[in-house]
């Protein structure tokens, strides 16, 4: 059995057991990949400050999300095509946060539906929407979000248009995969994941199949969905799906302080700062990087969130002592889920968690609500001095 000690053991794992075509759609950045990789090497640039002799007995990693207990605050993210990565992907890793106490956040573009979530768990979870052009589409698809009992709305800023990920058209994505040659013999050296798939009915986008008038080829729906994305999404748009919504709302894809103000100014509950994990804007700053500036604005008025970039625990604990009030994991939890299914994902949880709770009582503390600058070594320089 092969042991996982750390995030990068479930990467490789993951590389193994799932099609090229959806690890390439994972582990890339759009066109240079720059903002991709300095997510993570932006990190390692902040140091964490050693203290000895402090007592760090009954250590606590419990605080909230937008008002919501938490174990711990990390969050998954909305990832697209999830139940690709495993057959039921959505569910799957619904399940393992539900178990661990961290919310869950299900993507517009999922596998599972947005009711098959809701049937297969207990916990309210979070829905992560992509603001479509189709009205009629948007405003049934927030109606069932509140049916479901969903605890909050994520809106995502940054995806009015796509990046380009040069991997995804070399390979041809797609949900299911096509059956040409190329495909057909690197799924043949993925046994365990073609039995999963092949033991389930959902593999095409659950949220959008049965629910758009006028499309009945499955075939036909990435290309409806990308041709979707709502270009001309606004501050006002933004302010009638609050109203239409009505519950805690989270903007995602926040990276500039003008940002965070109007997201103050418009009522939302949270912001994430987030690049779409290098997905989008290639040549923006690393998430990390862009925090400071951002709570300085806001960060009296509105809660601020992180993601992009974090694969430890040390990543989760620089963000919050440098004064984010939760964060949230991507690609960590989904080599999790593609190279050991549910049990992965806590795997990565709970990996996540010890490096947490660890490297927070070497700095000198016991509780997540108490951690601050104090623990961290930043380089003078570190938000830029940019002109
Ligand atoms: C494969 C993949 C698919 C994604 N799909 C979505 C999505 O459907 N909606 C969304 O808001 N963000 C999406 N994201 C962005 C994530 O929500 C999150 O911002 C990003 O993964 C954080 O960076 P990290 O992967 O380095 O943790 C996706 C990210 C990845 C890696």
């Amino acid at each position: 059995m092969t042991v996982i000690t750390n995030i990068d053991d479930l990467k490789r794992l993951y590389r193994r057991r799932a099609p090229k075509m959806f690890y390439d759609y994972c582990e890339s950045g759009s066109w240079t990949e720059q903002t991709f990789r300095e997510n993570v090497s932006d990190f390692d640039a902040i140091r964490l400050r050693q203290r000895v002799a402090v007592d760090m007995s009954n250590r606590t990693t419990k605080t909230q999300m937008i008002g919501q207990d938490v174990a711990m605050p990390v969050a998954l993210a909305p990832v697209g095509m999830t139940g690709m990565q495993s057959a039921d992907g959505e569910i799957k890793a619904a399940r393992a946060a539900e178990k661990f106490g961290v919310p869950f956040t299900l993507s517009t573009m999922s596998i599972c539906s947005i009711e098959d979530v809701a049937e297969h768990t207990t916990a309210p979870f979070w829905f992560q929407l992509y603001v479509m052009r189709d009205e009629d589409y948007l405003s049934r698809l927030i109606q069932r979000t509140k049916d479901a009992g969903c605890s909050a709305l994520v809106i995502t800023l940054d995806l009015q248009i796509m990046g380009q990920r040069h991997k995804d058209i070399r390979n041809g994505l797609s949900a299911p995969p096509k059956p040409t040659v190329r495909n057909l013999v690197n799924l043949s050296t993925k046994w365990r994941w073609g039995m999963g798939m092949l033991g389930t009915k959902r593999r095409s986008f659950g949220n959008v199949v049965g629910h758009v008038k006028g499309i009945s080829d499955p075939s036909k729906l990435m290309s409806w969905t990308n041709d979707q994305f709502d270009p001309s999404l606004d501050w006002s748009k933004i302010e009638k799906i609050k109203e239409m919504w009505g519950g805690p709302l989270i903007l995602k894809g926040v990276m500039e302080a003008e940002d965070a103000v109007m997201a103050a100014k418009v009522g939302a509950d949270a912001i994430i700062v987030s690049n779409h994990g290098g997905r989008q804007l290639d040549g923006a700053l690393s998430s990390i990087r862009a925090l400071d500036p951002i709570l300085q604005a806001v960060g009296d008025r509105i809660e601020v969130h992180l993601d992009s970039g974090i694969r430890s625990g040390q990543d989760v604990l620089k963000a919050m002592a440098m004064g984010a009030k939760g964060t949230y994991i991507g690609r960590a939890f989904v080599y999790g889920l593609g190279a050991m299914g549910e049990a992965g994902v806590t795997r990565a949880l709970e990996v996540i968690h010890k490096e947490l709770d660890t490297s927070m009582a070497f700095c000198g503390h016991r509780d997540i609500n108490q951690v601050d600058r104090d623990i961290l070594r930043i380089p003078r320089d570190f938000s830029g001095d940019w002109a």
